[in-house]
């Protein structure tokens, strides 16, 4: 499309956890942007967390909703949006995004990674009831999606912050 580039919404996207709402609120403070955050926005839909949302109405019915929410503001030009760590598993979610957005992915190793997993057990219903291994396993098999096509941020090493900073400055 022909949206300048400084236009252009910003899409976080990256494994559950990594930082995508408190880094995307952060940038968009520093940019003067409005902050939107798809799950956020599911959940206040559906008026219940997403674990809720995955055992009342299933994985099937969130993931419909959140490529409906994500089809819908991504067309939005001057936003920041994070999306959750599954959503890029949809292609039309990818399509869209890589054509109307710039697209950022926050990469923080494994071995960070699982120090923040008893943070996030309860409210990420596609990591309950799994074994380290499986997470694991999870985690790895993501990566390849996540790393398709766009700016990638190492974030191991940055606190909040730093890596909106970088990430600002690689927009530049
Ligand atoms: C999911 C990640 C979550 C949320 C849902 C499913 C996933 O978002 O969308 O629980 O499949 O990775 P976060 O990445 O913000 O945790």
């Amino acid at each position: 499309n022909n949206v300048p580039l400084k236009e252009k919404s910003i899409v976080l996207i990256g494994f559950m956890g990594v930082g995508k709402t408190t880094i995307g609120q952060a940038i968009a403070k520093k940019l003067q942007r409005e902050f939107i955050d798809i799950d956020e926005k599911i959940e206040k839909e559906y008026h219940m967390p997403t674990s809720d949302i995955f055992k009342r109405y299933g994985e099937k019915t969130f993931r419909k909703k959140e490529k409906d929410m994500i089809e819908h503001f991504s067309m939005q030009k001057f936003k920041v949006i994070s999306v959750g760590g599954g959503a890029f598993l949809q292609k039309e979610i990818r399509d869209i995004c890589l054509a109307e957005c710039i697209v950022v992915f926050l990469d923080l190793t494994w071995d960070s990674w699982k120090e923040r997993i008893a943070l996030l057990i309860d409210s990420r219903p596609v990591l309950q009831g799994k074994s380290i291994d499986e997470i694991k396993e999870l985690y790895y098999s993501r990566q390849p999606i996540y790393k398709e096509n766009h700016l990638k941020i190492q974030t191991d090493d940055l606190d909040t912050e730093e890596a909106a900073d970088a990430i600002i400055d690689s927009l530049k």
